[in-house]
C-alpha cells in the first residue's frame, strides 16, 4: 500500500482516504462518495482495531462481513481497498502510541479511557501507509473528528480532515454498524437518541438558551424507555468540547446511551440562530 501511494503520488495523482472498521453501512458509503469526489485516487480501509477496544468491550463480537464490503465499495467505486490483517499493522505488538490529552479526557473518554488513544494511533498509522492528501471522517463521532482534527494540527500531518454530515435511516436513528445488534424492541428505545436531539433543536428554535433546561428534558425523553442507560448528555463548544451553560452561538449538543447491551452515540448542532 505504502510502494502503491507513493507511486501514484510521483505520477502527480491525489488521494483520498476513508478509514472504517468494516460492516459498511450508507453512512460509510456517503464518506466514500465524498472521497470519489474529491480526489482522484480514492483508498478505503477495513480494520478492526484491536487497540481502541478495551478488555470486556465487543472486539471479537464485532461484526464483519468482508465479501459483502467489497461488494459495497465497489458500486462507489473504491480504487483501492487497504484490508490488512493485524500482524501487518502491530507486527511486533506497539511501544509507541499517540495520546491526544484534554480533548479525549471528556464524553466518550470517560468511560472508554484508551478509546481515543487507540484511534489516533491507528490513524497516524494508515495516514503513514496511505499518504493521503484528504481524509474524510463523520459528524457521527464528533469527538473522533475533532480528536483527529487536532492531532493533524497538533503533528504537521500533511492531509486535509473533511467532515460529513450524519447519515440516519429514514426513522431518524444515526447509521451505526452496532445496529446490528438491537433487537426489536430495543430499536424503539434506540430511536429515543435521535428524537430527544431534534426536540432540542425546537427548544433551541423557541428561543431555549439554558443548556441544564434542555439536558434536563433530554434526560427524561430518553429515560422514559426501559432498556436505557444514560452514559453522558453534553452540550458542548464544537472546538474545545468544554460544556456550554448558555447557548449564545452555535454549539454540539452529544449523547451516549447505552440499549440493553449496546452502546450507541449521536449529536447534533444547535444553533441559536437558525
Ligand atoms: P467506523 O465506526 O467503521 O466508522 C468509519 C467512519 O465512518 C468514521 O469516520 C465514522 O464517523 C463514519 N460513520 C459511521 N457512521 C456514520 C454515519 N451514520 N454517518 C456518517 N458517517 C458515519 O470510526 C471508526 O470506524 C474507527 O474509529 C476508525 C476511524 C476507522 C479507526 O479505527
Amino acid at each position: 500500500m505504502q510502494h502503491r501511494s507513493r507511486a501514484l503520488r510521483q505520477a502527480g495523482r491525489t488521494l483520498a482516504f476513508v478509514p472504517t472498521m468494516g460492516y459498511l453501512h450508507d453512512g460509510h458509503l456517503a464518506l466514500m462518495r465524498e472521497g470519489r469526489r474529491l480526489a482522484d485516487v480514492l483508498v478505503a480501509s477495513i480494520y478492526v482495531n484491536p487497540t481502541q477496544f478495551a478488555p470486556g468491550e465487543d472486539f471479537e463480537a464485532y461484526p464483519r462481513d468482508m465479501a459483502k464490503d467489497c461488494r459495497l465499495a465497489e458500486t462507489i467505486p473504491v480504487d483501492i481497498l487497504f484490508t490488512p490483517d493485524d500482524r501487518a499493522i502491530y507486527a511486533d505488538g506497539c511501544q509507541t502510541f499517540v495520546t491526544p490529552q484534554d480533548l479525549a479526557q471528556r464524553m466518550c473518554g470517560l468511560s472508554r479511557p484508551i478509546f481515543f488513544r487507540g484511534v489516533a494511533t491507528v490513524v497516524t498509522k494508515l495516514f503513514h501507509i496511505v499518504a493521503p492528501h484528504v481524509a474524510l471522517f463523520g459528524e457521527k463521532d464528533f469527538q473522533q473528528l475533532t480528536i483527529i482534527r487536532r492531532m493533524v494540527r497538533d503533528l504537521n500531518f500533511a492531509v486535509d480532515i473533511v467532515g460529513v454530515p450524519t447519515v440516519r435511516e429514514p426513522d431518524g436513528l444515526a447509521m451505526s454498524s452496532r445496529n446490528a445488534y438491537l433487537k426489536p424492541d430495543q430499536r424503539q428505545a434506540a430511536l429515543s437518541l435521535s428524537q430527544s436531539l431534534q426536540e432540542a433543536r425546537k427548544q433551541v428554535a423557541n428561543g431555549e438558551t439554558r443548556a441544564d433546561r434542555i439536558i434536563a428534558a433530554t434526560t427524561a425523553r430518553i429515560e422514559a424507555h426501559p432498556e436505557t442507560a444514560i452514559d453522558y448528555i453534553v452540550i458542548v463548544d464544537p472546538d474545545t468540547l468544554e460544556n456550554v451553560n448558555v447557548i449564545d452561538r452555535p454549539v454540539r449538543m452529544a449523547l451516549a446511551v447505552k440499549v440493553g447491551t449496546t452502546r450507541l452515540i449521536d449529536n447534533m448542532p444547535l444553533d441559536p440562530n437558525t
